[in-house]
């Protein structure tokens, strides 16, 4: 899908700059704008960017411009896809009364006591056919997309046995080739002990280990293996020997951690040199000092804490302890039934203290740098993926400034126009 493409009448064009994860608070906070500008993108890479007068004065931009499909900025703001750098998109059924009970005062980690919670939509993942969970993918890929996601990380999680992990993984190798958001994979077998193991984490992560690392990697269905590290689910212990031996087959690693109750998820991400640490709301000072020092991403998911009525996680601190931070939705049928990007930037600015400049890195360059792409994506800017955003705003300051509501006008991914036109 890869294509050739002119965006011309940009009235403001704001991007991170870099090919590398953003690893301190100067780079997370900044932020390039150039006024009146012009992208050329050739088979799919930004070729050029730069302002429209500039462009207009070189015969060889010109050449290279010419015969190629135009987009018409309109005015507008044009700013990169949005990576969403933790999802849970592939899941059959609802928990809307658990949102219910939630609200009423029933903690999520009680409703996933009483055997509620992720294994609720493990029932309903399980009975989902393969074209079944296609679908549903499809049709929530379409929302991402319209909100400006151009690229988004999803894992496995829902089946907790053999067959239904595979199933979710295979729909989102088809879907990777069926729409256009980039997906990138990843699984999530530890993510609740099921009911044939029930009372026996330690013998499921046996299992795991044993039989599913291995059928993956034979099938190349992820790159990453990610695990809830957390009280009452997979304490540390299992959560090591499963995450070294991911790394020892190859996968890159990432962690649920630290989310509901301290117990050094995010000391461990650092211990074993992971992609990433998740969520993040109860981390240690001083653990996150040693991802930083090991180079781990922070990923920090504002909307799942909002849905759980839990305080954020100390974004700012992250930042400035010179850790890359990325922005995500988490989107799942449970903690945080929501891909609302928008929400995002406005939670970011006015609960979280980042800057709006921060806010566009951690959703866009640091989201690449999460999924270990910051190489290919992320910014705009000659040699990167051409995935960028005109919004129907005069400034990239709208992002937050609009509360919950889209401004995404039109999207192209790879320089081709996916939304809008
Ligand atoms: O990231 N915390 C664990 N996993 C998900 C929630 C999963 C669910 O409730 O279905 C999360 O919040
Ligand atoms: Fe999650």
């Amino acid at each position: 899908m890869a294509q050739s493409l002119v965006v011309k009448n940009i009235g403001e064009l704001a991007t991170p700059r870099g090919f590398e994860p953003p690893r301190s608070a100067r780079a997370m906070g900044r932020v390039e704008v150039t006024k009146n500008a012009l992208v050329l993108a050739i088979d799919g890479t930004v070729a050029w960017v730069g302002p429209e007068d500039a462009f207009r004065s070189d015969p060889e931009l010109i050449g290279r411009a010419e015969g190629l499909p135009i987009l018409d900025a309109g005015g507008g703001t044009v700013v990169p896809g949005f990576v969403d750098s933790h999802t849970h998109f592939i899941f059959a059924g609802f928990r809307d009364e658990e949102f219910i009970w939630r609200a009423e005062g029933l903690p999520y980690m009680e409703i996933h006591r009483r055997g509620g919670g992720i294994r609720t939509s493990m029932a309903s993942t399980r009975a989902a056919s393969l074209e079944e969970l296609v679908a549903i993918g499809e049709k929530r890929l379409a929302g991402m997309l319209a909100l400006g996601v151009t690229t988004v990380e999803g894992k496995s999680g829902y089946g907790l046995d053999r067959d239904t992990e595979l199933r979710q993984l295979e729909a989102m190798r088809i879907l990777s080739r069926e729409q256009p958001v980039e997906i990138v994979s990843t699984y999530l077998g530890p993510h609740s002990t099921p009911p044939e193991y029930e009372g026996r984490p330690g013998a499921y992560m046996d299992f795991v280990i044993a039989e599913m690392l291995p059928a993956i990697k034979a099938r190349g269905l992820a790159r990453f293996c990610d695990v809830f590290c957390e009280k009452g689910v997979f304490e540390i212990g299992d959560s090591r020997r499963y995450l070294e031996a991911a790394k020892s087959m190859g996968f890159g690693l990432k962690l649920h951690a630290d989310e509901i109750e301290r117990i050094g998820g995010a000391g461990l991400a650092a211990e074993l040199g992971a992609t990433s640490a998740d969520h993040l709301l109860k981390a240690d000072g001083k653990d996150i000092e040693k991802m930083a020092k090991a180079g781990v991403v922070a990923t920090n998911l504002p909307l799942t804490a909002f849905s759980l009525r839990e305080p954020y996680a100390e974004s700012r601190k992250i930042i400035d302890a010179g850790c890359a931070l990325s922005l995500a939705s988490d989107l799942n049928p449970g903690s945080c039934y929501s891909q609302s990007f928008p929400l995002i930037f406005s939670i970011a600015v006015l609960y979280l203290d980042l800057t709006l400049e921060e806010a566009l890195v951690a959703t866009t360059l640091g989201g690449a740098a999460a999924l270990g792409l910051a190489d290919r994506l992320g910014s705009i800017e000659a040699g990167k993926g051409a995935d960028l955003l005109v919004l129907d705003a005069p400034s990239y300051r709208h992002l937050a400034y609009n509360v919950g509501m889209n401004l995404v006008k039109t999207v192209v991914k790879s320089g081709s126009v996916a939304v809008g036109g």
